[in-house]
C-alpha cells in the first residue's frame, strides 16, 4: 500500500554550488543551462526519496530567470514536492545567488518540474501521496492541481 509522506520527508533544504569563470556564458554572467541542470538534478533527489523509484523528469514549466549570477558567488537550491498523483510528482525548485562574504542573496530562479517514477520494467509505477503539514505546503498543494491541468492540456500529441 502507497504510505502518505510529508515534504519535509524528501526536501533538498540547501544544495550549494560555487560559480567559477568556466560556468559563464559570453555576457560573463552564468550560463542558463548550469543553472537548468542543477535545478533537474535536485528536484530528481526528491523525487527519488519521496517516491523512492527511479525517476524521469517528464516537464518543465515556469523556469523563469529573474537575476543573473555572476563567478564568485554560491548558487543555493532548495527543491520540495508539492503533490503527487498516481506515478507522477511536482517539485518546486528555487534558487538563490549568495554573495558567502557579507551572506547577501537574492532569488534566481523559480521552477516547477514534474517527474514520473518507474518500476524495474520503466513502467510508471504509483508513488506516494503528498500531506501538506504547513500552511505553506497546503497552498503549494493546492495550487499544483491547475499546473498540472494547465501542463498536461498543453501536452503535445504523440
Ligand atoms: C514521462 C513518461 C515516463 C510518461 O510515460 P507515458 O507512457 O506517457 O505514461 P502515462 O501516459 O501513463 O503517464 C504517466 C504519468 O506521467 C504524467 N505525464 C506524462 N507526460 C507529462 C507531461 N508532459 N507533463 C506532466 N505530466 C506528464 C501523466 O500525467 C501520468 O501521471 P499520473 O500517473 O500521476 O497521472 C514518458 O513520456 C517518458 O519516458 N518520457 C521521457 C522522459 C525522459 O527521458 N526524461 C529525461 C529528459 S531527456
Amino acid at each position: 500500500m502507497t504510505k502518505r509522506k510529508a515534504p519535509a520527508e524528501s526536501s533538498v533544504e540547501e544544495n550549494v554550488y560555487k560559480v567559477f569563470p568556466n560556468d559563464l556564458n559570453s555576457e560573463y554572467t552564468v550560463f542558463g543551462g548550469l543553472v537548468m541542470g542543477l535545478c533537474d538534478r535536485t528536484a530528481l533527489i526528491v523525487a527519488e526519496r519521496h517516491s523512492g523509484h527511479t525517476c524521469v523528469t517528464a516537464a518543465v514549466d515556469s523556469l523563469n530567470f529573474l537575476s543573473p549570477a555572476r563567478a564568485g558567488e554560491t548558487l543555493i537550491v532548495k527543491a520540495a514536492v508539492n503533490r503527487s498523483w498516481r506515478s507522477s510528482m511536482e517539485i518546486g525548485v528555487h534558487v538563490a545567488a549568495e554573495n558567502s562574504h557579507s551572506g547577501e542573496s537574492r532569488h534566481v530562479v523559480s521552477a516547477y518540474l514534474t517527474f514520473v517514477a518507474l518500476d524495474e520494467r520503466g513502467k510508471p509505477t504509483s508513488v506516494p501521496e503528498v500531506m501538506p503539514r504547513s500552511k505553506t505546503e497546503k497552498r503549494r498543494f493546492e495550487e499544483a492541481q491547475s499546473r498540472r491541468d494547465q501542463r498536461l492540456a498543453n501536452r503535445s500529441p504523440g
